[in-house]
């Protein structure tokens, strides 16, 4: 089986039964937010692209690029389609032209001509990428791998039991906007960070521990940030609260917990991989190509400097009536949310700016009254969380009708945010759901997730807890730990308080917990 890098969490798999493109993602991201770290835009696309199967994990845009799907991938390629709830990413990949689907089945093996073997995992929860993320296990001749992507399961278990894996390709580096937009002082900002840092890698070693392959693949981030307002985003000046360390990184934080099973693959690296060995080339020293790092990006900052700039060009719809279409598209579903706006509890508001992030003038602020069912102007009251953002993004986000703020606006750290209380994923679950059916199908999960977390026990020396943890399910009798009074779910690392039952680390959530008697 031979593995080509091609950048991020994606990869070309060629095998004598047929060759799969994993997520292929060239483009800039998120309001030109994220770009492919190291570039990979010379690649040839167009020959990467003539293949058997595509997988796309995902819909978040660092996994499913429109753009160089719809003209550099052959449409003769069959789509290995993860099992959604939603028809969503079918969707999206026909209107781009492809036509062919194998539907799997979660978690069934199916076997392709020439005996090529692929299960493909769908996650299906709201807080799972953009209502789903999947990772793709492949069997074929005695070889098997597994791209888990940014996926999350809680458990391995099902990929294990399929034999030996040769191949684990994962992810180790951050993806989210937390903690750098927060309004906090450095000092917090830093010590969040670091936590969130050391979490990444902590779950990462949990991942690698529960599959024990042969080869370790540090896959899916992290980007880079060129853009002149997010260019401090990027790992390279030596603070250790940033959560977006690189592959080299990765390479010497694995050592140091005995890791000597990693493969780092930039754009263009190749592996062979077989049952007994992988061996790797790759299109420059990898050693060299991390220590000039800083030049690298500042080289790729200028080259890449006018996609940004007319990228910007492309947000700004001034003759949008924004309160009146925020009103229009949102507060029908404020109308039908019963556990999200529950779960928010309070009034959202937006601060926009004139400019296309948190710089300059707020010219107009925008309250989504989560309890009063309204879109309405701020009227200077206390609010739940507070976000700051360029009124030219939530113009573009309206001009194309954007179902997922998330997949848009957060992920594109264009904005700056502040919160009374806990950290809420209620708020975020929220604005991922500006569909009537992403929102319906979000509303029915928390009501069978409410009901279900609640079943089973589990025992954790004087204290019998609910076996699975209330924010996604995972087996406490596996992840959780418990230190003193406080429970910890290893899997995100959100903590509870066992004689109260309260979350620490999120709003609601509350965990069963009863002292033995
Ligand atoms: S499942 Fe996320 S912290 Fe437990």
């Amino acid at each position: 089986m031979r593995i080509t890098g091609t950048g991020h969490a994606s990869m070309r798999i060629d095998t004598s039964a047929g060759s799969i493109l994993c997520d292929p993602w060239v483009n800039p991201a998120y309001f030109a937010s994220w770009f492919p770290f190291p570039d990979n835009s010379e690649l040839d696309w167009k020959a990467l692209g003539d293949v058997d199967y595509l997988y796309v994990s995902h819909l978040h845009r660092d996994h499913f690029d429109a753009k160089n799907l719809r003209e550099n991938i052959s449409k003769k390629a069959t789509v290995l389609l993860p099992e959604y709830p939603t028809s969503q990413l079918e969707d999206e990949l026909r209107e781009l032209g492809f036509t062919k689907f194998f539907k799997t089945k979660s978690n069934e093996v199916h076997e392709l001509d020439g005996g090529l073997k692929v299960m493909i995992q769908a996650l299906i929860s709201p807080t799972d990428g953009p209502i789903g993320d999947s990772s793709l296990w492949i069997e074929h001749d005695g070889v098997r791998v597994l791209n888990q992507n940014d996926a999350r399961p809680t458990d391995l278990g099902i990929f294990a039991e399929l034999g030996h894996v040769h191949a684990h390709m994962l992810q180790f580096s951050g993806a989210i906007w937390y903690p750098m937009v927060y309004e906090l002082p450095e000092s917090a900002k830093t010590a969040f960070g670091k936590q969130k840092r050391d979490r990444q890698f902590d779950r990462t070693w949990r991942y690698i521990d529960d599959l024990k392959a042969d080869h370790v693949f540090p896959i899916a981030g992290p980007p880079c940030f060129l853009d002149d307002e997010l260019w401090q985003f990027n790992d390279i000046f030596g603070d250790e609260g940033n959560i977006f360390p690189d592959q080299s990184v990765f390479l010497s934080e694995y050592a140091k917990v005995g890791g000597t099973n990693g493969i780092v693959l930039l754009p263009g690296s190749v592996t062979e991989l077989s049952e007994g060995e992988a061996t790797t080339t790759h299109p420059t020293p990898i050693d060299e190509f991390f220590a000039n790092k800083k030049a690298y990006l500042e080289e790729m900052r200028q080259r890449k400097a006018p996609i940004i700039e007319a990228e910007k060009a492309s947000w700004r719809h001034p003759e949008i009536d924004v309160l009146g279409e925020l009103k229009k598209r949102i507060e029908p579903l404020l109308e039908e949310s019963i556990y999200l706006a529950k779960g928010v509890g309070g009034p959202v508001r937006f601060d926009l700016t004139d400019s296309f992030g948190t710089s300059g003038e707020v010219i107009e602020s925008i309250v989504v009254d989560f309890p009063g069912k309204q879109v309405r102007p701020y009227a200077d009251e206390k609010v739940r969380y507070r976000f700051k953002t360029g009124r030219a993004l939530i113009e573009h986000l309206i001009h194309i009708d954007e179902g997922d703020w998330v997949n848009s606006l957060f992920l594109s750290c264009r904005f700056s945010a502040a919160r009374i209380g806990q950290y809420n994923e209620f708020v975020y679950a929220f604005f991922k759901c500006l569909s009537e059916e992403r929102l319906q199908y979000a509303e029915g999960w928390y009501d069978e997730h409410e009901k279900a977390v609640e079943a089973e026990d589990t025992q954790f020396g004087d204290w019998t807890v609910q076996r699975r943890c209330p924010h996604l399910k995972a087996d406490l009798s596996r992840f959780g730990i418990v230190d003193g009074n406080t429970l910890t779910c290893q899997l995100h690392g959100w903590k509870f308080d066992l004689p109260s039952g309260r979350c620490l680390t999120s709003v609601g959530h509350k965990i069963r917990a009863e002292k033995n008697a």
